[in-house]
């Protein structure tokens, strides 16, 4: 995630107690395609932290696009979380043979920087699905400070949800998911652990994400035995609303963005929608400790 050179503020982050909505919802009933079988999100549970919007909220919609019934959208507000459960219900009901009852979603509020906090949130999942099978670590943020001009409070801050975010929710997924024969977590990095952008300056960033693609690789080899993965999707520049408006105001930004990348543009949210559903459904079951990049070919240049 790189947002340019406009550095922008953070969201106040609440530490009260997780407190979550259960609502029912329908979905549509997906073309009936042949795919690989394996590639079924059916009957699994399903959690993504940061999905309230952006990739977090897309990633939620191709485990539903690919049969999932039960999952737990967690982000910093109930409101929101509930208001993504639903506007994803309202869309997934266009040519839909499902009904409501078939389908279970919970929006979360979770503030992950906060053990305590994703504690919670598991602790809900727990008790309304008795399982959990594939964890998706998505929540993050950016900032674009130059090293000099950063004030630590926020790289502080900024480490607390990029790294420590991601370890406690990946932590409590394992100690929920082993009891139960296993899972599959999937972390969201970045090209940005493995190249430096520009011209934007964001070293903090880059170095948080750097941590959470080496801590995937230990927590899978730690794991490995009790059959939990963990694996990373690193993406490149990629079309999220909040990208778009601030582009909207640098064009000169995206153009230099879009010269970077080899395939000459940035990405779609949903192109982020296979590698999500491989890594999460048992077409990945013997794959760990890996990185997908998607990133238009940005790395290999
Ligand atoms: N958009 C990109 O171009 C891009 C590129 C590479 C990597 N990424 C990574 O993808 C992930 C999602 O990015 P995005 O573009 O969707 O960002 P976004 O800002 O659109 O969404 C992030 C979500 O995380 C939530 N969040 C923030 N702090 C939280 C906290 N402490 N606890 C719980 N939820 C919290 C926000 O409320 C928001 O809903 C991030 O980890 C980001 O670093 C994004």
């Amino acid at each position: 995630m790189a947002f340019g050179l406009i550095s922008r503020s953070l969201p106040i982050i609440s530490r009260t107690a997780v407190r979550s909505c259960v609502i029912q919802t329908r979905f549509y009933s997906s073309p009936n395609k042949k795919t690989l079988p394996s590639l079924s999100m059916e009957g699994k549970v399903c959690m993504v932290t940061g999905a309230a919007r952006g990739l977090g909220n897309e990633f939620c919609r191709a485990f539903i696009q690919s049969g999932c019934t039960s999952l737990a959208i967690v982000d910093l507000k109930e409101q929101e979380a509930v208001d993504a459960a639903e506007a994803l219900v309202a869309e997934s009901c266009v040519n839909s043979n499902m009904k409501p009852e078939d389908f279970n979603i919970i929006g979360l509020e979770c503030d992950v920087s906060s053990e305590r906090s994703v504690q919670k949130a598991y602790q809900q999942i727990m008790d309304t699905f008795g399982r959990i099978d594939s964890v998706v670590a998505s929540a993050g943020i950016v900032e674009n400070y130059s090293a000099f001009d950063y004030p630590f409070d926020r790289i502080r801050r900024l480490y607390d949800i990029n790294v420590h975010g991601a370890f406690f929710t990946a932590r409590e997924a394992a100690r929920n998911m082993i009891p139960n024969g296993g899972g599959s977590i999937i972390f969201i990095a970045s090209m940005s652990a493995n190249i430096v952008n520009i011209p934007q300056p964001q070293t903090p960033y880059n170095a948080s994400k750097a941590a959470v693609k080496h801590m995937a690789s230990s927590l899978a080899v730690e794991w490995a035995k009790k059959n939990v993965r963990v694996n990373v999707i690193s993406p490149g520049y990629m079309l999220t609303k909040l990208t778009k408006t601030i582009l909207a105001h640098d064009p000169e930004l995206k153009k230099t963005w879009e010269s970077l990348t080899p395939m000459g543009k940035m990405g779609e949210p949903e192109d982020l929608s296979g590698a999500i559903v491989f890594l999460a459904s048992d077409a990945s079951r013997f794959i760990t400790g890996s990185e997908i990049r998607v990133d238009g070919g940005y790395c290999v240049i």
